[in-house]
């Protein structure tokens, strides 16, 4: 249990690249934008107050720093500037082993010569814990994640997920204050992934711990965290709850990486006329929700030319309407309960996802032939307004 908080936190590693390649006499190669006279800018002011018990989800693409963001909290880093605070104590030049945190990696690191319970029993008994003691917190945590049969096997004869497990279970033995966990389910199946996921969920309500959670997998952040950070090159991009960073998305990149299949996005205008406004585009016309209208204003928001974002499951297919916006069917994938209809519409690509449960809703169609011309429209509460320039939402 621990409240952890980060205050303009940023880390530069040093740049080597730049030395070796000039001892090697190589041409000077374009650098990366992170790359700067200080060094490898891989995390920029990183601030973030992370309540006791909560479950934070630091996702984004590869190289964005979630890893190097959470060594930083582990003490396997060093931090370059700013302050991480653990229940109100700097912990910047704290040994990892005094920050009373544990650490489940991608790769599980179970020590292979020995069994799931020496695994487990192993950082109690660095600890010098009585052996009862160890014994008893072993199995309660094996109970706990359902690989109490498994206490007398070695690594190599368990399963990628059973491994995991063991690998959780070694961290969550010596009850940390703060559980850290990097990509703990990349490296299985699909399924596997799905089940971990429900377990993890699970574990979360039988210990008292904050956990601190990174992966690159949009899906697992909605589902397991109570607040994302969305992170891009070393800048979190938002922090919000599943909802508000789904619903709300603070900008192009946000609404791109939240949510499948991803958000369309249109060349549209803006048009303002006294205090209301419309959106238009391809001969279409919506009007944002009064909400929407609100926000616009309240930031004095002109006409102008926009991104406009919708989500696939936010268009229906609209046989007939008066005002609405015209493709052809690419492909149609049938998912189940929804079908995902890929369309060429305004030149370009459109996805929608279709309902094929409720066939007595007129617009009904679980089949769309290739080549098939379908009407669609959408609705102003579920348009998202952004810059053309910056990719920043209107509305914030
Ligand atoms: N020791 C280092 N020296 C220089 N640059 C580094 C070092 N370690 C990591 N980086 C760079 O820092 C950036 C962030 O790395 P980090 O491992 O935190 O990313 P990540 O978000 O965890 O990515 P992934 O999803 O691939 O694990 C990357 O661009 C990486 O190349
Ligand atoms: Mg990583």
């Amino acid at each position: 249990m621990a409240e952890v908080s980060f205050k303009h936190v940023k880390k530069v590693y040093p740049n080597n690249e730049k030395k070796s390649r000039k001892k090697r006499g190589d041409a000077e190669k374009s650098t990366p934008a992170n790359v700067t006279d200080e060094g490898v800018l891989v995390v920029r002011d990183f601030n973030l107050d992370i309540a006791d018990r909560e479950f934070i989800v630091l996702v984004g693409p590869s190289g964005c720093g979630k890893s190097t963001t959470l060594r930083m909290i582990a003490g396997l880093e060093d931090i370059t500037d700013g302050e991480i605070t653990i229940d109100g104590t700097v912990v910047n030049d704290v040994a990892p082993k005094d920050r009373d945190i544990a650490m489940v990696f991608q790769s599980y690191a179970l020590y292979p010569h020995m069994t799931v319970y020496e695994n487990m029993a192993f950082p109690l008994k660095l600890r010098k814990l009585p052996k009862d003691q160890i014994d008893a917190k072993v199995r309660e945590a094996a109970e706990t994640l359902g690989i109490t049969e498994y206490l007398d096997r070695k690594p190599k004869a368990l399963s990628g997920g059973q491994r995991q497990r063991v690998a959780i279970g070694r961290a969550i033995v010596r009850e940390p204050k703060v559980l850290l966990m990097d990509e703990p389910l990349s490296n299985l199946d699909a399924k596997l992934r799905n089940q971990m996921r429900a377990e993890i969920i699970k574990l979360r309500q039988k210990i008292d711990t904050t956990f601190i959670y990174v992966t690159h997998d949009q899906t697992e952040a909605m589902t397991l965290g109570d607040r994302i950070v969305i992170m891009k090159d070393g800048i979190a991009q938002q922090i919000g709850t599943p909802h508000q960073v789904f619903d709300n998305p603070a900008n192009i990149f946000v609404a791109g990486f939240i949510g499948v299949p991803q958000m369309n996005f249109f060349d549209a205008d803006l048009v303002r006329t006294g205090d209301s406004y419309v959106v238009r585009l391809g001969g279409f016309e919506v009007a944002p929700s009064e909400e929407k209208q609100a926000n616009l204003r309240a930031h004095g928001i002109k006409s102008q030319k926009i991104t406009l974002g919708v989500r696939p499951e936010h268009i229906t297919l609209a046989p007939g309407e008066t005002s609405c916006l015209e493709g052809t069917v690419d492909v149609s994938e049938m998912m189940g309960s929804s079908v995902h209809l890929h369309m060429t519409s305004l030149g370009q690509d459109v996805i929608a996802v279709v309902n094929t449960m409720d066939a007595t809703d007129p617009t009904f169609a679980d089949r769309h032939n290739v080549g098939e011309r379908v009407e669609y429209a959408f609705t102003g509460n579920a348009i998202h307004l952004f810059d053309k320039e910056t990719g920043t939402n209107l509305e914030f």
